[in-house]
């Protein structure tokens, strides 16, 4: 079948080709067929607790066992292995220098500006206790929250870790978050301590992180912040208060090469990650060690076939939960060597992936299709001048894949004998939840495929029924698993009634809802359709439409925003918004240029509105709703249709096209 054009975004339902791995890598995969991997699927079934207690007991190292697998007693508060004593950092390092890995590589590290270093386990051992040792001598403790707003270099890991391995909860916030963003997140989780760089490079720009943290302290949180530690990145001057501020090579220079691990419960808390959902604020989602270090652990043996040779290579940002699964946790807890790179693909370097991948002999390669269809754009002649030759395994996340690059990918990338593994998760699910498992699943182009063994995932209606095969619906998971989210940091109340109790529960079953559509087609092959809630996804990032609304409003000039989502054939949706203002303000180019930056301020680069269109009609309905379908239609240009009759002035309509 040649691929139709058309057979982009929208189309995705129609796609039928399918893409058996080669046999030999099906015969030196972990799961080597279908039928294994059903097996397993149905051993979960069977007896859910045996299945997760057999792998607790096998991949995990514990200092003091559990009793209980899974404690359902306050659902959906679950407990997974509540009585049992470990430390996630163990796991990642110790663990691997006792069975003779402390001269393997774990860290690979590629510096932006050309720069570079490795760390094997027994050295980054000795970072993670300098870092952890750092951390003690400035109060804190067991518990504490502290803040990573870093740009993506070794300490960023090293910081996490001795987090962990001294019982502190990291609260990492992605560097291209603003200095508002910042502040909300620090308050929110009550963050005492902030580690940071005095800058970091983003494409060919110096990006000030320092500064961005002194700004978010002036504006409140400077009531919670006791110490900020500052790692010397890009060596520019900045400002240091000096009762507060802490250079981290002063502070590392003569700690000590030990620190004992803490003993940990199963349920403390690991880390807090805030993400987008429909309302304007941000959720922390909590996870705890136990589960996350088993589910990041097992997703990431099981989908990434890890091989003891294998350069794995990961381009998320560690301030994204796919960077803490699977640039940090998973890879290290299964001994791997993981890379990290701190550059990304820009205008002046559109071979940057290329590069490492060839100098590092990278084998496992796991990015997102927008930038996949980024590279697509700029021509095969890129890709084909390097040597890719060492990739044997590719993965995409973070929004739908269309099938389109998914052949490119395969083709261009893979040079064809690399199978894909499309991999559906979220913030809150801790890891992986569908995907093929690449030795045992003919890959659909566009598909997730199946859930993994252990998850249970189904499609139901509004009422919760399950659907038809082919009938699209909301995707829900039937059992509660090791890495899900435990709650929402503040608000239990939240995490209980939007996850769990979406749908009405029968038997009083809870079940957990994602936000995705999906569809099961015939052959039993997931098909993500995408959110079913006001979140927008902008080259992978999961952002509230709510959240935009909200730093819209909060600048002075504007009335009523609201901002909905539209089709791009790269990022996947780009973020439109429109925008009425008030009394005495005009509309102008300067206004809407000021505007985007306004909302760049608030909430960080990732949030910039591609367009914004000021009008005094927004449609509504009589009881004051603002009819968001229509405004989706409007900005992707195409015919309005559907029921209006509820539009309180039928007018507005003709308004709009014309400011639009
Ligand atoms: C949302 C979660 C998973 C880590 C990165 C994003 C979308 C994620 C896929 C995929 C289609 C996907 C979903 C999901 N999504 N992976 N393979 N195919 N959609 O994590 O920021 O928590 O976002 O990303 O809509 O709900 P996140």
């Amino acid at each position: 079948m040649t691929l139709n054009k058309k057979n982009s975004i929208n189309n995705i339902l129609e796609e039928s080709r399918i893409f058996p791995p080669s046999k030999e890598f099906s015969k030196n995969a972990l799961i080597k067929d279908f039928k294994e991997l059903i097996k397993l699927k149905e051993a979960a079934k069977k007896d859910s607790n045996k299945f997760w207690d057999d792998y607790a007991k096998s991949e995990i190292d514990w200092f003091e066992p559990y009793q209980t697998v899974l404690d359902d007693k306050n659902a959906p508060f679950f407990k997974w292995f509540p009585e049992g004593k470990l430390n996630i950092s163990y796991n990642c390092i110790d663990r691997h220098i006792k069975n003779g890995l402390s001269d393997k590589t774990a860290l690979i590290w590629q510096g932006e500006p050309g720069d570079d270093k490795t760390f094997t386990y027994s050295e980054l051992l000795e970072e993670v206790c300098k870092t952890a040792n750092g951390l003690k001598s400035i109060g804190v403790k067991k518990g504490d929250l502290v803040c990573i707003y870093m740009p993506m270099i070794p300490e960023a890991m090293f910081a996490m870790l001795a987090c962990a391995r001294i019982g502190a909860q990291h609260s990492v916030v992605f560097g291209g978050f603003s200095s508002e963003s910042l502040k909300e997140r620090l308050i929110d989780g009550n963050a005492k301590f902030v580690i940071t760089a005095d800058g970091g490079y983003r494409k060919d720009k110096e990006i000030e992180l320092k500064n961005a943290v002194d700004l978010a302290l002036e504006a409140g949180a400077n009531e919670i912040v006791e110490k900020v530690i500052v790692v010397q990145r890009i060596k520019k001057e900045i400002y240091m208060d000096s009762s507060r501020d802490l250079w981290w090579h002063e502070l590392l220079q003569n700690q000590d090469k030990w620190c004992e691990p803490e003993i940990m419960n199963s349920e403390d808390r690991l880390f807090v990650l805030y993400t987008s959902g429909s309302t304007g604020k941000p959720k922390g989602v909590v996870h705890t060690t136990a589960g996350y270090n088993l589910w990041s652990h097992l997703t990431f043996k099981w989908v990434f076939d890890i091989k003891k040779d294998d350069i794995y290579w990961c381009t998320a940002d560690v301030g994204w939960i796919t960077g803490h699964s699977y640039i940090v946790y998973g890879p290290l807890s299964n001994g791997a060597t993981t890379l990290m790179y701190e550059g990304v693909p820009r205008a002046s370097n559109l071979g940057a992936f290329w590069e490492v991948i060839q100098k590092y002999k990278v084998t496992i390669f796991y990015t997102a299709p927008t930038a996949i269809r980024s590279f697509m754009k700029s021509g095969r002649e890129i890709p084909d001048k390097y040597d890719l030759s060492s990739l044997r395994l590719l993965g995409t996340v973070g929004e739908p894949i269309n099938p389109e690059a998914w052949i490119w990918y395969k083709n261009v990338i893979g040079k064809d004998k690399c199978p894909i593994v499309d991999t559906w998760w979220q913030t809150e699910t801790g890891g992986i939840m569908v995907s093929p498992l690449p030795g045992a699943v003919n890959a659909k182009p566009g598909s997730a495929t199946f859930s993994l063994p252990g998850i249970e995932v189904s499609i139901v209606n509004k009422d919760g029924e399950e659907v038809n095969s082919n009938e699209g619906g909301y995707l829900i998971v039937k059992k509660p698993w090791p890495g899900m989210m435990r709650t929402i940091h503040g608000d239990p109340d939240r995490f209980k009634k939007s996850y769990w109790e979406f749908f009405p529960m029968k038997d009083k079953k809870y079940v957990y809802f994602a936000g995705d559509g999906a569809r099961i087609d015939s052959d039993g092959y997931l098909w993500i359709m995408g959110r079913v809630d006001d979140v927008i996804s902008v080259s992978g990032h999961r952002l509230g439409t709510m959240e935009i609304e909200s730093a819209l409003v909060s600048h002075e000039s504007v009335a009523e925003a609201a901002v909905v989502g539209r089709k791009d054939s790269i990022k996947g949706e780009s973020i439109v918004a429109f925008v009425s203002l008030e009394k005495n303000f005009q509309k102008s180019l300067n206004l809407i240029n000021e505007l985007k930056q306004h909302v760049v301020n608030e909430i960080g680069i990732i949030a910039k509105p591609e367009k914004i269109i000021i009008s005094d009609a927004l449609p509504k309905t009589r009881s004051g709703k603002i009819m968001r379908r229509i405004l989706r239609s409007l900005a992707s240009g195409q015919k309005i249709s559907g029921d209006i009759s509820t539009l309180e002035d039928s007018s507005v309509l003709e308004k709009l096209k014309e400011d639009s």
